[in-house]
């Protein structure tokens, strides 16, 4: 080992390690300095419709994601939401080892990359069949969504752009019982600390039935895809090696017994894999 390569891999190391409060700090300036760049340029939509080739794998053609919630709904979402997520998961100041690779500059491109596929899929109509919860105690859900949640999210659950505060009507509600532990428990550390505050002092029983609640706010008749409706942008050919079967949709829930609501412990994350190689 010549004394430069020791060099360069022990240099990052030490400073890594005196420095790394300082580093994770910088995990949010980094991520919102791209997030004004990203903003501040006019998207194109048919580039993001080309980046989005690469998303479709995961998040579907159409965008909705899948029911059991591994992939969030992301069509329809605001753009600022889309991009904040982006830059806040490329650098790794929101935890996702799944589609982290795929967020980098090398896959993705930069910030005008991330401004034309946000801008490509807000405006992709969204579906209306979203995974949803039991159903069982929607009453209780709707006082504390207007109490608690409304005021940021929306009473209709349509989010806020301009805080870049995401619609929750029409996502898939075991994505959003995910995300709230998430929250709670620091894994989803790009949240807004008031969201945060939000996620604790409720039991098991009442995050389940207010993310119901929402998983059922019907999504607004202007974003919605008409019945059927499939992205012409992925004709057949194209749709191939990525269409799945069909999914089946979520069976119906029967009533609980108490406690039976209570949630396991979430899954410990997969590990970040080893960057691709250098072209
Ligand atoms: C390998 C699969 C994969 C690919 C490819 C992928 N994603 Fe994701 N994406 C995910 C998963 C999984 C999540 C949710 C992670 C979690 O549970 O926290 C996610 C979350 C998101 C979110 C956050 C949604 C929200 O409401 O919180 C956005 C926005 C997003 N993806 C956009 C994209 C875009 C745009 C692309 C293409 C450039 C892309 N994704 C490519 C798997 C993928
Ligand atoms: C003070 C404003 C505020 C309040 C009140 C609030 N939230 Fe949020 N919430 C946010 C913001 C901002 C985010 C996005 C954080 C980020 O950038 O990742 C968020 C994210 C979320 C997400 C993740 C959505 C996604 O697409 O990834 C869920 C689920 C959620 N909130 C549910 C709730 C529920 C349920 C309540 C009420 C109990 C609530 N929030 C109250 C601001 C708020």
């Amino acid at each position: 080992m010549s004394l430069s390569s020791v060099a360069r891999f022990a240099v990052p190391v030490l400073f890594g390690a005196l420095l790394s409060p300082a580093v994770a700090d910088d995990t949010f300036s980094i991520a919102q300095a791209e997030y004004d760049q990203a903003l501040a340029l006019s998207p194109d939509l048919e580039n993001g419709r080309r980046t989005y080739l690469t998303c479709a794998v995961c998040h579907r053609p159409e965008g909705w994601g899948t029911v059991d919630g591994a992939y969030p709904q992301i069509a329809g979402q605001s753009r600022t939401v889309i991009v904040k997520q982006l830059a806040d998961i490329r650098a790794r100041n929101r935890d996702n080892p799944l589609m982290y690779p795929f967020s980098l500059p090398r896959i993705l491109g930069g910030p005008q990359q991330i401004a034309d596929v946000a801008a490509y899929v807000a405006q992709l109509p969204m579906t209306a069949h979203n995974g949803q919860g039991p159903g069982v105690d929607l009453e209780l859900g709707g006082q504390l969504y207007v109490e608690h949640c409304a005021s940021c999210h929306g009473a209709r659950g349509e989010g806020n752009a301009a805080e870049r505060i995401p619609a929750v009507a029409g996502q898939h509600y075991p994505y959003t019982m995910r995300q709230f532990d998430a929250i709670r428990e620091g894994r989803r550390n790009n949240a807004d600390p008031q969201m945060l505050k939000q996620t604790h002092g409720f039991i098991a029983r009442e995050q389940a039935a207010i993310l119901d609640y929402a998983s059922r706010l019907p999504v607004p008749p202007e974003k919605l895809a008409a019945e059927g409706w499939m992205n012409p942008d992925f004709p057949a050919d194209l749709r191939g090696p990525m269409d799945f079967p069909p999914l089946p949709p979520m069976p119906r829930m029967p009533l609980a017994p108490p406690g039976m609501l209570e949630m396991p412990p979430p899954p410990a994350l997969p590990a970040y894999p080893a960057s691709p190689p250098e072209p």
